[in-house]
């Protein structure tokens, strides 16, 4: 059986009457990426802090590398990476001295803590900025050296908040890339966002959680049958009127029609040949669409099946 790295039981944190984590338990498992999707305030960093002893929870327990996580439990804690979802570095030092202050809280011997900023600095791409200050940097770029820091070390669990907000795609792929990379080399890793896609592309394992509560949780294609609809056609048009809307809404496999004034979208339950039957329809009505195309459920639709709202605010 795979070894379990975490294990949180009933955690519960209130601040006055709100409940920002209402009785969560789920166990991170060895060298998995985890990750905890939500939308904003739903309790990812609440969570977290409490995993990490950071705040004091009203209830509940929590093990990691099975023992009992307390505010003073430094032999756990130096097995551990965090990456805050605020960026935490130094101003006064440069790139290559801010990873070297950070790893240096754990690597005393100076060889190898050398071989540790080098292996933070190739891992987050940062080998042409070493010298440059955070000011210098672009938000995506800033966003890598606060990595680089929380992960120099090597840790065992590493945390990441949010490392993606407000980052250009470049740097969020060498983010993603490099999370995996951390991973191969033996990590595990919990990861908070509120992207989906990102969850989609990189955790083995999702829990998706709304007002500090677990509303489903398993592989992104488990996650993904819990929508209840097969297919998502989307139409590109202009001026569709509401009679042609109705016709279309009663398609035998159609669960439902929606139309902004640009574009149509149809849900399907089930069938192989929707988008087919759309062309003929559109076509055998003289319809003139700019663009047609088929997607998989997404886990937007997931959160929209159990909580009745949209995942993005
Ligand atoms: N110190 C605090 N005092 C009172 N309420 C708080 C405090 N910190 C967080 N909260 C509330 O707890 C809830 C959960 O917040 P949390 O920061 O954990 O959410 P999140 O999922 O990390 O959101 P985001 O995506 O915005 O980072 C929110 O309603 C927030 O307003
Ligand atoms: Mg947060």
């Amino acid at each position: 059986m795979t070894k379990k790295i975490i294990e949180v039981t009933d955690l519960t944190k209130e601040y006055k009457q709100l409940k920002a984590v209402d009785q969560l338990s789920f166990d991170v498992y060895d060298k998995e990426i985890l990750g905890l999707l939500g939308p904003n305030g739903s309790g990812k960093s609440t969570t977290i802090n409490c995993i990490l002893s950071l705040l004091k929870y009203s209830s509940g327990s929590i093990k990691i590398f099975g023992e009992e996580m307390k505010p003073d439990s430094y032999e756990i804690k130096r097995k551990l990476g965090v990456i805050f979802q605020d960026v935490a570095v130094f101003q006064e030092l440069t790139v290559y001295d801010n990873i070297d202050y950070f790893c240096g809280l754990y690597i005393s011997e100076k060889k190898q803590r050398r071989e540790y900023i080098k292996d933070a600095i190739e891992l987050t791409g940062l080998e042409d900025y070493q010298k440059f200050y955070p000011r210098q940097l672009s938000g995506g770029l800033l966003r890598r050296l606060n990595i680089a820091c929380g992960i120099a070390h090597k840790p065992k669990l590493i945390f990441l908040d949010e490392p993606t907000v407000a980052v250009d795609p470049q740097s969020r792929n060498n983010i993603l890339e490099g999370i995996r990379k951390l991973r191969d080399g033996g990590a595990t890793i919990v990861y908070t966002t509120h992207y989906m896609e990102e969850v989609e592309q990189l955790c083995d394992r999702i829990i998706i959680i709304d007002k500090g509560k677990i509303i489903a949780s398993g592989t992104s294609d488990s996650l993904k049958e819990l929508a209840k609809i097969e297919e998502k056609i989307t139409v590109e048009i202009k001026g569709l009127s509401d009679e042609i809307l109705k016709r279309i809404e009663t398609f035998p496999n159609a669960a439902a029609a929606e139309y902004d004034g640009e574009r149509l979208t149809v849900s399907y339950r089930s069938g192989s040949a929707n988008i087919g039957d759309i062309i003929d329809f559109m076509r055998d009505n003289n319809l003139r669409y700019t663009k047609i195309y088929s997607e998989r459920p997404t886990l937007n639709d997931v959160f929209l099946e159990l909580t009745g709202k949209e995942l993005r605010d």
